[in-house]
């Protein structure tokens, strides 16, 4: 992968001294392609798809559809109508969460790494309606060992809905024995695939999970973008969280009849642009190739590791082997805090990162830890960056730590 290239694409690295982005587990840098298509949606044909017969609302349609169509290939779902647009996965979490109808004693199981997109959901669902919740070790998982799980599952379930790579150290489970395990037991199992999207080829039809949560901002695409895969039939158990407009077939006085999946999940006036600039960033990705931005990723978080390593009273979270921690590298500095790394990391040396708990709170508080400071990289950074990267927390260990 030619990076030069690639960051010829991306607005920020035009600028005359751009900063070392490293904050793409949060949200991703955008290509001009993906502005472009956006623009185009606004300049082009800015209207109403799906609703109105003219030919501007006609050419939504048609974009939209073939996003959709892309972003199914992209995650290995052969029947589009089975993804769902929605603001992010958070929503995605909640559509599935809420609409499952889940009543009085039945049960969730979760890992201990789970954000509290797919955390909080759950506590309500305990505190309103009585659910009840299993939770497994996260690092059990990723090393293979299913027993934790199967305990948990013995006690009945009706969902599993774990973190398929989770964005503290950037490990992995192994989600197709999770699912072929959960199946034995008779549960669904949902997904959480934030930070696995952007940075591997799913193959989400072969893994036969149920249902899959990520969102499109971390991969190339607009803000407030995400979306939703169920099968069909799974889908079709679930209410959706919003309903009106768009999203019925026909109503009465009294009645209204929903329209098949996805529709009947996208009520309301949709983001247009954020769905065809979607699009946009799954092509964008695909013409790289997801193996080579993989190996690109993997050869930086070597690099940088190695480095970080070497800095004494610094311990890095998660796996020690990088390939095990993808894009994301978790450190802390003894007797510092996280928020401080990251400010005199920005200060000094214009290194963007990420710092505190990242939305997994209890991980953390159950520790006694403040949380981490996290670098997270994506297919645009480079092997300069990461030398300079190392270098600044270099020296803020030398220079602050206690
Ligand atoms: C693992 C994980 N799940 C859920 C979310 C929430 O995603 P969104 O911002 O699309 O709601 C994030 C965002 O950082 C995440 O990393």
């Amino acid at each position: 992968m030619d990076v030069n290239r690639v960051r010829k694409d991306f607005p920020l690295y035009q600028q005359a001294s751009p900063p070392i982005y490293l904050d793409s587990a949060c949200q991703s840098l955008r290509p001009r392609q993906v502005i472009e298509a956006m623009d185009e949606y606004y300049c082009a044909f800015p209207a109403c798809g799906g609703r109105s017969v003219h030919r501007l609302a006609t050419e939504v349609s048609v974009r939209m559809d073939r996003a959709r169509e892309e972003i199914a290939a992209f995650v290995g779902a052969r029947d589009p109508e089975c993804v769902v647009f929605t603001k992010s996965a958070t929503e995605s979490l909640n559509t599935v969460a809420k609409g499952l109808r889940l009543r009085k004693g039945e049960r969730v199981i979760t890992t201990d790494m789970e954000h509290n997109s797919n955390h909080v959901p759950w506590v309500l669902l305990a505190r309103e309606r009585g659910i009840r919740r299993g939770i497994v070790p996260f690092s059990a998982l990723e090393q293979g060992d299913l027993e934790p799980l199967k305990e948990e599952l013995e006690k009945g379930a009706r969902l599993v809905s774990v973190v398929h790579t989770n964005n503290v150290d950037g490990s992995t489970i192994p989600l197709e024995a999770v699912v072929e395990l959960a199946h034995d037991r008779g549960a669904l199992v949902m997904a959480d695939g934030c930070q696995t999207a952007p940075h591997s080829s799913l193959a989400l039809d072969r893994t036969d999970v149920d249902l899959y949560a990520w969102s499109m901002h971390k991969m190339l695409g607009p803000s407030g973008m995400g979306a939703l895969y169920g099968k069909r039939e799974v889908l079709e158990g679930i209410e959706p969280l919003v309903t009106g407009g768009g999203a019925v077939a026909i109503t009465s006085y009294d009645s209204a009849e929903l329209l098949p999946v996805p529709e009947r999940f996208e009520a309301g006036l949709q983001n247009f642009a954020g769905i065809i600039g979607s699009g946009a960033a799954v092509r964008y990705l695909r013409e790289v190739g997801m193996e080579e931005i993989v190996e690109h990723e993997h050869r930086l978080n070597a690099l940088a590791t190695e480095g970080l390593s070497a800095i004494e009273g610094l311990s890095i979270l998660g796996p020690p082997d990088p390939r095990r921690r993808g894009g994301i590298l978790s450190f802390n500095l003894r007797g510092m805090l996280p928020h401080d790394v990251a400010m005199i990391l920005d200060e000094i040396a214009s290194v963007l990162i990420r710092s505190g708990m990242h939305c997994v709170h209890p991980y953390f508080a159950a520790r006694g830890m403040e949380g981490c400071a996290r670098a997270s990289l994506y297919l645009y950074n480079t092997e300069e960056e990461m030398r300079q990267f190392v270098e600044a927390v270099g020296y803020i260990a030398e220079r602050f730590m206690g």
